[in-house]
């Protein structure tokens, strides 16, 4: 596990294809905020939770496999939007697989009540835990979730293991 800021445990939120183009793209599924906004959310959030939260937008695949590989090589924690890529990709599931902490995935919209394609995640199987259908309330209540989650190996009193 790394240490972020101050001692704080580090948490890293990734988000995949289109979600730099939030406020712009379809308000009426997304809302408004924009990607800065989302950020900052998740920022204001972590240090709240005593997270030292890091977020980051990517478009290419490639690059979601790579920080997914440095989550696990460090064993940081992560929130994962993979967008569209959460339908499809093989490789990011293989990577999440190697998830060494709790791996939340989340979504904006409740992908279960959108078009059929958007029903089959390669990620849920592979993930601690999924959070869709929240706005950027998902991000929260996924960043309360692994605040929450007790240190590697040691199991929750009283509830499932959340690793
Ligand atoms: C999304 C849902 C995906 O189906 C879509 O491709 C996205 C955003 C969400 O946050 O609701 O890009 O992951």
């Amino acid at each position: 596990m790394t240490a972020g800021q101050e001692g704080r445990r580090r948490v890293l939120v990734l988000n995949g294809p289109n979600l730099g183009r939030l406020g712009k793209r379809e308000p009426a599924v997304y809302g408004t905020g924009t990607h800065a906004d989302l950020e900052g959310v998740c920022t204001r959030t972590g240090d709240q939770l005593g997270l030292d939260v890091e977020v980051r937008q990517t478009e290419y695949e490639g690059e979601l496999v790579t920080w997914i590989h440095q989550a696990c090589d460090e064993q940081t924690p992560v929130v994962l939007n993979a967008g569209a890529l959460t339908h499809y990709s093989y490789a990011l599931s293989d990577a999440v697989k190697m998830r060494t902490a709790p791996l939340i995935e989340v979504h904006l919209s409740n992908i279960a009540a959108r078009e059929g394609f958007r029903h089959e995640s390669v990620i849920t199987a592979v993930a601690t835990g999924v959070i869709a259908g929240f706005g950027f309330g998902s991000y929260v209540l996924a960043l309360q979730a692994i605040a929450s989650a007790p240190p590697p190996g040691q199991p929750a009193p009283g509830a499932p293991p959340v690793s």
